[in-house]
């Protein structure tokens, strides 16, 4: 069986950390393949947000769509149609690549999602090495995209490739989503999993991410991701822009007004019925984030800050995971150019945020937001215009950690690194997950391969040796501990 195989080689994999790293390991997967392929993967540059690589991207989808062609799989390029840039003009999306390895229908299926496209990056942002030249620095791997995502989607193709290589059947039929517009929020995938649904999708048991990282070296197993709310609050007051000298004092400015509705200076959301939505922190919660492992001096040192908005571990999880939070990410039309310039611009437009989290509902907090700054607005009794919009709805996602799925990820992190995996969610949003809960209707889990301080979209990203490594054995042992499942209807 797989789990002796797994032991049998396991010993070599102790070598390899200690000796020899290629060669012991090329005796798992063929010749290096997986150094390689990242290679040649980070070497394209995928970066989604900007239209002028758009023929990278469209190469990086058929570069995956070969590499799972060529292992035997089952694979389409699925055309989901094109995108509508600022100027009207229409540019094509990249296609999302499907794959299949094995129908069986007595194997539970599941279904890997992973992207390909990347952050922009470029040297003279700070990068020590050419973002899109896989550098080995102590044994990370330096390259824009190396952990978001391609690294783990590459891992995921050497877990089969590894199945194929000792000659042993796939313990549960494996199915890919690839896709190459999450970096700009996955353009036209929502689509195509409602399109596929009773297709593609409907012999689906279980769907699987690994589109995230561990909290620290321990290996983790995510559980839940924050949604989002992203506001442009407009102010828009004389025709066109002013001279502060000739018009200052005279004048209700428009950037005053908006300053003066943006908040409370204490950073908490003040909006009412908000706070009122979260659900309450449970008893069990509070003692799994106490078991958490979590290096507070560590996390200040990554951000560069001497203090926090809370000093104790439990509390800055919690905000970090299972509370709303508000980000003021810029002001339009305020002429951020450097210099001393006198205006007193006409119009302006504060852009935000508000991590969801259960049980916000967007489309309610759409409103609470909408209608509290417009209150707060009239009781400047301001001549000047306020609009308000929502740009983005994303909800939070929240998994049920008792489910067999998250049973099967403890025992596969136990078989692989021998300790239990913590339990953690994540800050940020992960909108397909929600979409594919809602439309598939399937179990999901996140399994991170990620290291904590990976640099995602930041300079210098990296994903270390270790953990591409040992994140592939990891998914390995996975497919085979999601096998055991029992068939329960789903
Ligand atoms: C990548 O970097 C290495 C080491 O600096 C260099 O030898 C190699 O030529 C570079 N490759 C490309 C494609 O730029
Ligand atoms: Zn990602």
């Amino acid at each position: 069986s797989i789990n002796d195989q797994l032991q049998s080689i396991k010993p070599k994999f102790f070598l390899i950390k200690m000796i020899k790293v290629k060669t012991v390991y090329s005796s798992f997967i063929p010749l290096q393949g997986p150094l390689l392929a990242l290679r040649d993967w980070v070497a394209i540059e995928s970066d989604s947000s900007n239209v002028l690589k758009r023929p990278d991207l469209h190469r990086m989808m058929e570069m995956a769509a070969q590499k799972l062609r060529l292992m035997g799989g089952t694979v389409e390029l699925v055309d989901i149609g094109e995108q509508e840039l600022p100027d009207g003009q229409t540019l094509a999306l990249p296609k999302v690549v499907t794959a299949q390895f094995g129908n069986d229908p007595n194997k539970h299926t599941v279904c890997v999602y992973g992207h390909v496209d990347v952050q922009p990056a470029k040297l003279e942002d700070g990068w020590a090495t050419d973002p899109y030249n896989l550098t080995d620095i102590n044994g990370n791997l330096y390259g824009r995209g190396a952990s978001d995502n391609k690294a783990p989607v590459l891992a995921w193709i050497h877990a089969v490739e590894a199945y194929q290589a000792l000659n042993m059947e796939l313990p549960v039929n494996v199915k890919f989503v690839i896709e190459g517009m999450e970096e700009t929020g996955s353009n036209g995938l929502d689509a195509m999993i409602l399109a596929q649904r009773d297709t593609f999708f409907s012999d689906v048991d279980y769907i699987i991410i690994s589109d995230c990282g561990w909290l620290s070296r321990r290996p983790a197993l995510t559980y839940g991701t924050r949604g989002n709310c992203y506001f442009y609050a407009e102010v828009e007051g004389p025709k066109q822009d002013l001279h502060s000298g000739v018009y200052g004092g005279t004048v209700i400015e428009p950037m005053t007004d908006l300053v003066g509705i943006l908040g409370d200076p204490s950073g908490k959301i003040l909006i009412p019925g908000i706070r009122e939505a979260v659900a309450p922190l449970s008893d069990e919660e509070w003692r799994m984030y106490q078991d958490i492992q979590f290096d507070i001096d560590n996390y200040k040192n990554k951000i560069g800050v001497n203090e926090l908005m809370y000093s104790n571990k439990v509390d800055l999880l919690a905000h970090m995971w299972r509370y709303p939070t508000v980000s003021i990410h810029g002001i339009e039309g305020a002429f951020s150019d450097p210099g001393t310039k006198t205006v007193i611009p006409a119009k302006v437009t504060a852009k935000f945020s508000i991590r969801q989290v259960p049980n916000m509902d967007p489309a309610m907090v759409k409103k609470q937001v909408t209608d509290y700054l417009h209150s707060v607005f009239a009781k400047r009794k301001s001549p000047n215009k306020l609009k308000v919009t929502m740009v983005i709805g994303a909800k939070p996602w929240l998994a049920d950690t008792q489910h067999p799925l998250y049973d099967a990820g403890k025992a596969a992190v136990k078989r692989v690194f021998d300790m239990d995996p913590d339990l953690i969610r994540e800050g940020g949003t992960i909108p397909i997950a929600r979409t594919f809960q809602d439309v598939t209707g399937k179990s999901i889990i996140m399994m991170p391969i990620g290291g904590f301080d990976d640099g995602l979209h930041s300079q210098n990203e990296k994903m270390s040796r270790y953990n591409y490594i040992e994140g592939t054995k990891l998914f390995v042992a996975y497919l085979n501990e999601v096998s055991q499942i029992k068939h329960t209807s789903v």
